[in-house]
């Protein structure tokens, strides 16, 4: 390059142009990416409807790590250029690109690479902080990412009602008290995958931890509840011909909202001016033994069951909420009973194969340590126990089917662990406070709501014919073969069949 240089007068030299080389000035555009992205990001956290528990880890440790890094660099380019001057030649600290001469080609390249490239890395840093934050909302982040830790929770959630609702919308409550509690523990959830000490089954024991009773309201609000429901369970015997038995009933959901119609039925838990509280014993809320409720007009019934002795004084009391009922609105693992009735049902089980739900429960319900010997086994089981019929591959298929939508043995989760609240056939549920043996101080009076018709009326229940005469007024329950209609169903039922 024969070009002429023309002079420029010599910049005086001051300790900051120390900063003029390249390292400090890639680490200058380096943290301002990241003081963009941070600034971005935090604005976005503090904007979006719901709290994302990964949010906390790209806004206030990735960013400000880039940050750091870009400053260190900063600090690591002065020193270099400090040291390479000598002591007392302060004019060679000036030598540096700051005679930028835009007449000369080698000047305008770097100028423009550079500029160019910050405008860039920028730009970049911005969009990918953006991204990732978006990334982190999606249900296959909350799902997948955390593969075998969240696995139950989320093939269960893909079966549910809510298999079209995020993850943080029920699991991020709303207020700032649920956005900085959802920060620390996604924190804490991100190391415990990454060193793979998490617990084995997940428990939400920390009632802190679960969704608030707000957020189902965000879309299930009172004025809604009204009315009844018809459900229709049927079910399939253990003998040979896996009789079928299908019960019909109106359940009286009912309403929470006096202007929409009367505050009654199953939802009155909820209605705003009766406060129901309860103690409950064990981590799992499985044993209740004391209730109180205050009615609208500032009533207050204690209700005890009788072998509770102990001062209440040592427990937490705690506001009854949708969650003490729907405890699996989005996790629910079937029980290998429930799970074997429904392919039936639908057919994906032939009802007509011999033994075909007392064998298929049997096979679900032994001990696997790893869902590969649990299919193993189930297959060969299936397979011995009808050597010459062609259905059993059908069979077999279906039986992995049902154990892989419901048996999580590496995360140790079954129906066992997350029994559901819902009903009282297999799990106490409903009667962990109407089993009638809940009694106010006179000793006599149980909890409303404990007899038979209370929760809903049978319609109709057997099979074939007698499914065709429905008795709106309803029928005793009519227990198939047992005589027993005692409260404490899950004394006998536990999800696997009765021998
Ligand atoms: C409809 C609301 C809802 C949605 C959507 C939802 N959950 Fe849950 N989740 C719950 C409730 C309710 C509980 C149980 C709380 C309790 O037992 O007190 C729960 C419990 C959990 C638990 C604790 C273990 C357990 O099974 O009790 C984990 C882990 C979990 N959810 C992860 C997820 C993931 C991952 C997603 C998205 C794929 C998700 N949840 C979507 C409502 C929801
Ligand atoms: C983002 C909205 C949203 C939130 C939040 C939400 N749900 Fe739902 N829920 C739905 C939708 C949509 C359906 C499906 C409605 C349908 O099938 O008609 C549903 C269905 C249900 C059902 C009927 C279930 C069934 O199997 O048919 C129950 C019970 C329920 N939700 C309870 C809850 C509870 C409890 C919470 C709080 C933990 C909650 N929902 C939070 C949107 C939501
Ligand atoms: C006392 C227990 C209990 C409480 C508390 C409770 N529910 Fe329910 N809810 C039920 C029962 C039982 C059903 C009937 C559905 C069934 O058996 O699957 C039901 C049904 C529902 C349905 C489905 C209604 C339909 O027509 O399909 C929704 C939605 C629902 N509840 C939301 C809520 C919300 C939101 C809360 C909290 C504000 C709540 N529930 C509190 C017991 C309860
Ligand atoms: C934590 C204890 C508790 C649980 C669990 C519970 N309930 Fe209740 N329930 C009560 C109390 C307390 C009352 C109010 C009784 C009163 O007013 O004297 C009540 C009232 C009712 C009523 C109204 C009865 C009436 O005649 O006014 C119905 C219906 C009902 N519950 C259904 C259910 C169903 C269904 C479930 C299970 C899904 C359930 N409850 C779970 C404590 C509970
Ligand atoms: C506190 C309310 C409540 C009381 C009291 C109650 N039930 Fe239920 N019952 C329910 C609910 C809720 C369900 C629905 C469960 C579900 O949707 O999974 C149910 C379901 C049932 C079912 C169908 C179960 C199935 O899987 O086929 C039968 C049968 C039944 N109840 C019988 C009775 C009998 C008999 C009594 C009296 C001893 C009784 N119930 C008392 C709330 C109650
Ligand atoms: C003394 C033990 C016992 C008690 C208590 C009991 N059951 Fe049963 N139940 C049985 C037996 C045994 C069968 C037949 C099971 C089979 O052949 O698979 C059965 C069958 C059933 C079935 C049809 C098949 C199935 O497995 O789902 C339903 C529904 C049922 N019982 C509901 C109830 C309800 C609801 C209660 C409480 C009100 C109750 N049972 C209490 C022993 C009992």
């Amino acid at each position: 390059m024969s070009e002429e240089i023309p002079t420029l007068p010599t910049p005086l030299p001051t300790r900051l142009s120390r900063l003029r080389n390249w390292l400090s000035l890639s680490g200058l555009v380096l943290a301002a990416g990241a003081f963009l992205a941070f600034m971005l990001l935090f604005s976005v956290d503090i904007f979006a409807t719901h709290a994302n528990p990964y949010m906390g880890i790209l806004a206030y440790v990735v960013a400000p790590t880039f940050l750091l890094a870009g400053l260190a660099m900063v600090l690591l380019g002065y020193i270099l250029e400090t040291r390479r001057i000598p002591k007392g030649h302060p004019e060679m600290a000036s030598n540096f690109v700051l005679h930028v001469n835009l007449a000369r080609q080698r000047d305008r390249r770097l100028l423009v690479g550079f500029v160019g490239g910050s405008f860039a890395f920028l730009f970049l840093s911005a969009l990918g902080s953006y991204q990732t934050y978006h990334m982190t909302e999606t249900n296959s982040f909350c799902g997948e990412v955390c593969h075998t830790s969240m696995e139950p929770q989320f093939k269960a959630y893909q079966h549910s009602a809510h298999a079209r609702v995020a993850c943080v919308a029920c699991h991020v409550g709303p207020g700032a008290g649920a956005y900085i509690r959802t920060k620390v523990s996604g924190m804490r959830q991100l190391y415990h995958t990454i060193m793979g000490d998490f617990n084995r089954p997940i428990l939400l024991h920390n009632v802190n931890q679960r969704p608030a009773q707000e957020t189902c309201q965000s879309c299930h609000w009172s004025q809604k509840h009204t009315g009844d429901l018809q459900k229709t369970y049927r079910h399939f015997l253990s003998d040979e011909t896996n009789t079928p038995f299908t019960v019909q009933m109106v359940l009286k959901v009912g309403g929470s909202d006096p202007v929409h119609g009367p505050v009654a039925g199953i939802h009155s838990h909820m209605n705003v001016s009766n406060k129901v509280e309860f103690i409950a014993t064990d981590e799992g809320r499985l044993k209740i033994p004391w209730v109180r409720v205050t009615d609208a007009n500032g009533k207050v019934t204690e209700y005890r069951s009788e072998d509770f002795k102990d001062d209440i004084s040592k427990y937490p009391i705690r506001s009854m909420d949708c969650m003490d009922c729907h405890n699996r609105p989005s996790h629910k693992y079937l029980t290998p009973n429930a799970a074997v009735d429904q392919s039936m049902a639908f057919g994906r089980i032939d009802p007509a194969m011999p033994w075909a739900k007392a064998k298929v429960v049997k096979a679900l319900v032994q001990p696997y340590a790893t869902r590969e010997e649990a299919n193993q086994k189930i297959e060969s089981f299936l397979r011995t126990e009808y050597p010459d019929d062609k259905r059993v591959d059908s069979l077999v298929s279906e039986a992995k089917a049902i154990y892989k939508a419901n048996f999580f043995p590496e995360m140790k989760v079954d129906w066992r662990i997350h029994p559901d609240h819902i009903g009282h056939k297999d799990s106490n549920g409903c009667f962990r406070c109407h089993d009638g043996k809940h009694l106010a101080s006179d000793g006599k009076t149980s909890i409303k709501g404990s007899d038979c018709t209370a929760c809903h009326i049978i319609v109709a229940q057997g099979a074939g014919k007698d499914l065709e005469k429905v008795t709106p007024t309803g029928v005793p329950f009519f227990h198939i073969d047992s005589e027993n209609t005692e409260p404490s169903c899950n004394e006998c039922h536990n999800g696997q069949t009765q021998e």
